[in-house]
């Protein structure tokens, strides 16, 4: 019978993007980065492409790059990134936090649903959306109230929840497509037709799907969305979000910042706001262009490379990670804390154990001569593996399972004191 190590390497030997793996720039060898999921590589086509940006279009050409390069550049990305989501170039603006981008539109969507008070989300989704939510209600909706759905395992939603969450009383569901813990995956075009049922508008947030999952936001009746681009696009630390807002709506909403870039002509300096057509409308105050330029190189990549293939090779990474944890991890107190079958997850895989922060301590710094392997760590006990088709291998997961088993078997997480970081 052969090794995981020999499978992972006739795997690695078959793999179509196993190319895509230089694209990026890796600085060390002794490293597996596993992290893709919260800030994702940074495209070797980046680096040298920023350098032309900062140098010649700001440094030589200054003023003259606005119309040169960067007042359509929001747009221009708005179009790379439509196809990978399923919708048209114009219900895309890229642009501000996920978190401002998500209030806009968890805002307007509010205003639009009279005499609607409930707004229903899961347990499962990302503090910075609750946040958003309660501060909407505390400072600008006191008539409403936010409905937690509770899911059974603290890893899944069930659909009877789900179907029992919504009456006519909603004026919103939010969830995550993709959860941030878990990993589990709603089926998008399922809970669109059930809200659908009761008028209820969902807004979708896409942060831990886009580029990681097929999206087909038009295909499957989306109405909002949005999401972050450092993650699986590799555009970078805190590089700027997308929004999306269907066609039909754009016209029923309003964005409730109205800045000089959301109006139709910025530089008529005109005195009273008239929304631009479209999702333009949801810009707010100047691009922040270095960010957003560095966006680009990591969607050519994307798009070079074909979110099926990525997604088909995503599945199978995810799926000989999920056979080796349940031969060689479980069996040492690890719990698989995913979803079991692949069509209900995304790209990352959860796992839990008692000393799970101080076991992800020990992966990030070994004893000398062991790979450093990099995930993150979600409170309270998990592990984040983050699955990046575009440069993770099959041996990359078998080093990180032949490493937890380390770790655990010779208790060489009891060097590593509880102490945490800012960022875990
Ligand atoms: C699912 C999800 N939503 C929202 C956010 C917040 O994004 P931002 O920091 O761009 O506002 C994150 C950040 O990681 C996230 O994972």
């Amino acid at each position: 019978m052969m090794s995981f190590f020999q499978k992972a390497k006739a795997l690695d030997s078959d793999d179509v993007l196993a190319g895509y793996r230089n694209e990026f720039y890796h600085a060390q060898d002794q490293m597996i980065y596993l992290d893709g999921n919260s800030l994702g590589r940074l495209p070797a086509a980046t680096a040298l492409w920023m350098q032309d940006v900062i140098k010649n279009q700001w440094g030589r050409d200054l003023i003259q790059s606005w119309n040169n390069h960067w007042f359509h550049l929001p747009q221009r990305l708005a179009a790379r990134l439509a196809p990978l989501i399923g919708a048209q170039p114009d219900e895309v603006f890229i642009g501000d936090s996920t978190s401002v981008n998500f209030y806009k539109l968890a805002f307007a969507a509010l205003k639009s649903q009279v005499g609607k008070t409930t707004i229903v989300t899961d347990n499962l989704n990302f503090p910075s959306d609750y946040y958003v939510l309660q501060g909407l209600i505390s400072e600008s909706f006191p008539q409403h109230s936010l409905k937690l759905m509770e899911s059974k395992d603290g890893i899944m939603m069930d659909n009877e929840t789900l179907i029992k969450s919504m009456d006519e009383h909603t004026a919103l569901l939010t969830l995550s497509l993709v959860t941030f813990k878990s990993a589990f995956m709603y089926d998008m075009a399922q809970v669109n037709a059930l809200a659908q049922k009761f008028d209820v508008p969902v807004l979708w947030d896409l942060s831990h799907a886009a580029g990681a999952v097929p999206l087909h936001l038009n295909r499957d009746k989306a109405h909002f969305a949005v999401g972050c681009t450092y993650k699986y696009l590799n555009g970078g630390p805190g590089a700027p979000a997308f929004l999306y807002v269907s066609k039909a709506m754009q016209q029923k909403l309003t964005n409730p910042i109205w800045g000089w870039m959301g109006h139709r002509q910025p530089f008529e300096f005109d005195f009273n706001y008239r929304k631009a057509s479209n999702s333009a409308g949801f810009a707010v105050g100047t691009p922040n262009i270095l960010s957003l330029a560095a966006i680009e190189p990591g969607l050519l990549l994307m798009e070079k490379a074909g979110i099926d293939r990525l997604y088909a090779k995503s599945r199978a990474l995810s799926v000989f990670f999920q056979e080796m944890i349940k031969q060689k991890l479980e069996p040492l107190g690890f719990r698989f804390a995913s979803p079991a079958h692949p069509d209900q997850r995304g790209s990352h895989i959860s796992l839990q154990h008692p000393e799970g922060f101080r076991i992800s301590k020990a992966l990030i710094q070994p004893q000398k001569g062991v790979k450093a392997i990099i995930p993150d760590f979600r409170p309270p006990d998990n592990i984040r593996f983050g699955l990046a088709p575009l440069y993770n291998s099959f041996v990359d997961l078998c080093e990180c399972v032949q490493r937890l088993e380390a770790i655990v078997l010779n208790k060489e997480y009891e060097a590593f004191d509880a102490e945490k970081d800012a960022v875990t």
